[in-house]
């Protein structure tokens, strides 16, 4: 927190002046953005591309018309490093065709001193790399490898900025929209490597979020994510006393319609006073509330795994969570993220895990097997689980959860669910998709003009994954959350 500093006018200016020097010297052409990762590299994305656009480029989807190709990576489990560089890999064509291109790669997987390394030897044509940290600084590199026409690698994990005032680029029209409120972490979780790639956690001004919340719900947006990568631990600097709850507490009291979301909490930092804000603060029509959505990362069930995870919660502390939280927020939707395999699980802690899953009840979970990340501690402890013991507990974990996401979703067939519409399915054009207050997806025949509004859908089938319904327009019985 010592180290945070909220870039300065002076700095915000300098990047507007490479913009505009990009501007005069590119004179347009298109960006190509591909980002891997959590929600908060899709929100660092649209801050790229506000960069971009105000330097004259305008978005495409097709990386082979592009003048600019960014990658901003992930770096949490390899298989997020492998996928990015293997697609990285493909865009040499793209340079051979079109020796003018440009091609950038930022985020958490190049703020590591080997992955830099390595991508600056066996990868020629890429032009730039940028850490996470410094990516306030997308113009001024930008302008570098154009104007001296030289490949620029910079980094660094020790510095801790909140960039106020960079331009931001939202899908125009979307309903939903994601502001970060903090950034970096301090938890050092020994498997992950976010802390060093990140730096160190710092909040922004609740002013700040206030306005941009304002702002998006005046123009519409109908549900907002606020982000951060340890979200609950929010506390501005000089602000004693005031922490996440308060700042929920702000946003509900705005003007105007709207859903709050926000993630990714962390146990030990959710406090009896933030679901009191939450049970307060129903999403309700004509006012601005908190759904009912709580995302709480487990990772194990086993006290003696979370410890060597320096997770600083027990299973039991989390179970007085939960049920707090169920019985102030009847029908809350609880989620969370599992990880298989940490070094010296056996297979008495990974059934602790299981059993966890059975008590709470997930309406659903993320689960993640275990991947050695370089410099955390957890990559070099003794014991480190063979990847078919890995997989076989994995398809376990899996198995068990379907079970029981499929049972609570059984619950609403014969039941109506208010929720949004997204659009048409991914995987079948006739239907429509539409997400319930509890963020579960339902498919259902609906038309184009619905994409964007609340529709109330009568139930008629569950799976695991998925609701199947049809609009509702007459009373029907009950609504569910
Ligand atoms: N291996 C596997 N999963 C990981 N996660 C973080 N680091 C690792 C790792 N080294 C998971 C955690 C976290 C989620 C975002 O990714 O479950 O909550
Ligand atoms: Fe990683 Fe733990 Fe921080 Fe989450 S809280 S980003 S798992 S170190």
């Amino acid at each position: 927190m010592k180290n945070s500093v909220i870039l300065s006018r002076q700095e915000t200016d300098k990047q507007f002046e490479y913009m505009e020097r990009v501007r005069e010297v590119v004179g347009g052409g298109k960006v190509f953005i591909q980002t891997f990762g959590c929600q908060q590299n899709v929100s660092d994305s649209e801050r790229l591309l506000g960069m971009a656009e105000k330097m004259g480029f305008k978005k495409t989807t097709v990386p082979e018309e592009a003048d600019l190709i960014l990658v901003n990576t992930c770096a949490v489990r390899e298989h997020a490093e492998l996928k990015a560089l293997s697609i990285t890999g493909g865009y040499k064509h793209c340079k051979e065709k079109k020796p003018s291109l440009i091609i950038g790669i930022c985020g958490c997987m190049v703020s590591q001193e080997h992955r830099l390394e390595d991508i600056k030897k066996r990868y020629p044509y890429i032009d730039f790399l940028l850490g996470t940290t410094l990516m306030h600084r997308f113009p001024e590199i930008l302008y570098g490898v154009i104007a001296d026409k030289e490949r620029r690698f910079w980094i660094d994990n020790d510095i801790s900025v909140i960039s106020e005032g960079l331009p931001v680029s939202r899908e125009p029209g979307a309903p939903e929209a994601m502001v970060s409120i903090m950034y970096g972490c301090d938890n050092f979780c020994t498997y992950c490597i976010v802390p060093y790639v990140r730096g160190r956690e710092r909040s922004r001004e609740p002013e700040a979020v206030i306005e941009e919340v304002r702002s998006l719900i005046s123009s519409g947006v109908k549900e907002i994510t606020l982000l951060g990568q340890n979200v609950n631990s929010y506390r501005p600097v000089g602000r004693d006393g005031y922490g996440f709850a308060g700042l929920l507490g702000d946003i509900c009291s705005l003007e105007g319609e709207a859903v709050i979301h926000f993630m990714t909490s962390h146990p030990k930092d959710a406090t009896y006073e933030l679901i009191d804000v939450m049970a307060a603060n129903p999403p309700e029509s004509g006012r601005v509330g908190i759904s009912r959505r709580f995302h709480l990362p487990l990772q194990s069930g086993s006290d003696r795994i979370l410890k060597l995870m320096n997770r600083r919660y027990t299973a039991a502390h989390y179970l007085s969570l939960v049920d707090y939280m169920r019985k102030r927020i009847p029908g809350i939707a609880i989620t969370t993220d599992i990880i298989v395999g940490f070094p010296g699980e056996t297979e008495e802690d990974f059934s602790a895990t299981l059993d966890m899953l059975s008590r709470v009840g997930y309406d659903n979970i993320y689960s993640f097997i275990y991947s050695k990340r370089v410099g955390t501690p957890a990559a070099e402890m003794k014991d480190q689980i063979p990847e078919d013991v890995k997989k076989e507990r994995f398809s376990r974990l899996i198995q068990l959860q379907s079970r029981i996401s499929k049972d609570k979703n059984q619950i609403y067939v014969g039941k109506r669910v208010r929720a949004l519409v997204e659009g048409r399915s991914k995987t079948d054009k006739d239907k429509f998709t539409a997400r319930t207050e509890t963020n579960r997806l339902v498919h259902f025949d609906g038309e184009d003009g619905l994409t964007g509004k609340y529709v109330t859908l009568y139930i008629e089938g569950a799976e695991s994954h998925m609701l199947y319904g049809r609009l509702s327009e007459a009373d029907e019985g009950d609504i569910l959350i």
